[in-house]
């Protein structure tokens, strides 16, 4: 069955989750960040995607940007930089305007002109997405953004995967689902998407019980691989 839809995961996938501690690092009188941002990213994302998996467990959800400042906040204290407040604001002043990865615009208006709906599908919070789409510019390519706060529970849970066909009146087979996160992707095949990994850093795939069904290390060829689905 051809493919209708592609629908992006947001954090990592259309915007870059290091920006914000990448630039917060290039400003005056950051020393102490500027050697340290790149593990400050990797530890911020790391437990902001565990806490999500725990919460989703626990069955005690918190919305996005909870998760995200609770990440921050162990990021910051293993890297000895909790006491800096003035930095932990300009971190998260930043998250609500990561920079997508250049590609984006002209790979989303490709599809558009193919005649695809275009989807976010996010953990992110309402308000953080609506944020991150206009700084980066990219409402008008955009059919719908949907967020995980309309089921009350993070990915990889099926009700997250359900809201497309919901939107859309499509079946699973009908929906190219793209994602930099390995399991999201493998989660998401599982569910009946097509299904992209974006590896952009060349990690090795999940070990998990599903796979994703292409791997690609940007987002340029996703035009040419909906229209051939
Ligand atoms: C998201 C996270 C998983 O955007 O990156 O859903």
């Amino acid at each position: 069955m051809p493919v209708k839809a592609c629908v992006f995961d947001a954090y990592g996938t259309l915007f870059d989750v290091a920006a914000a501690a990448r630039e917060a690092a290039g400003e005056p009188g950051r020393e102490a960040l500027a050697e340290r941002w790149q593990a400050l990213a990797n530890d911020w994302r790391l437990k902001q995607l565990q806490y999500t998996w725990l919460r989703a467990v626990a069955v005690a959800h918190a919305d996005f940007w909870d998760v995200t400042q609770d990440g921050l906040d162990w990021a910051l204290e293993a890297q000895g930089l909790a006491g800096d407040a003035d930095l932990r604001a300009r971190l998260l002043a930043l998250y609500w305007e990561l920079s997508a990865y250049p590609e984006v615009p002209e790979m989303l208006a490709a599809l558009k002109s193919a005649g695809f709906e275009t989807a976010i599908l996010s953990n992110g919070s309402p308000e953080m997405l609506r944020g991150a789409v206009s700084s980066a510019g990219l409402g008008d390519l955009l059919d719908d953004v949907l967020s995980v706060e309309d089921v009350g529970i993070f990915k990889p849970h099926r009700r997250v995967y359900d809201l497309v066909g919901k939107r859309f009146g499509i079946t699973a087979g009908e929906v190219l689902f793209v994602s930099s996160n390995g399991w999201d992707a493998a989660a998401a095949a599982g569910y009946g998407f097509h299904t992209v990994w974006v590896n952009r850093a060349g990690d090795p795939v999940d070990r998990l019980p599903w796979r994703p069904d292409a791997e690609m290390s940007d987002l340029t060829g996703i035009p040419d691989l909906a229209s051939r689905l």
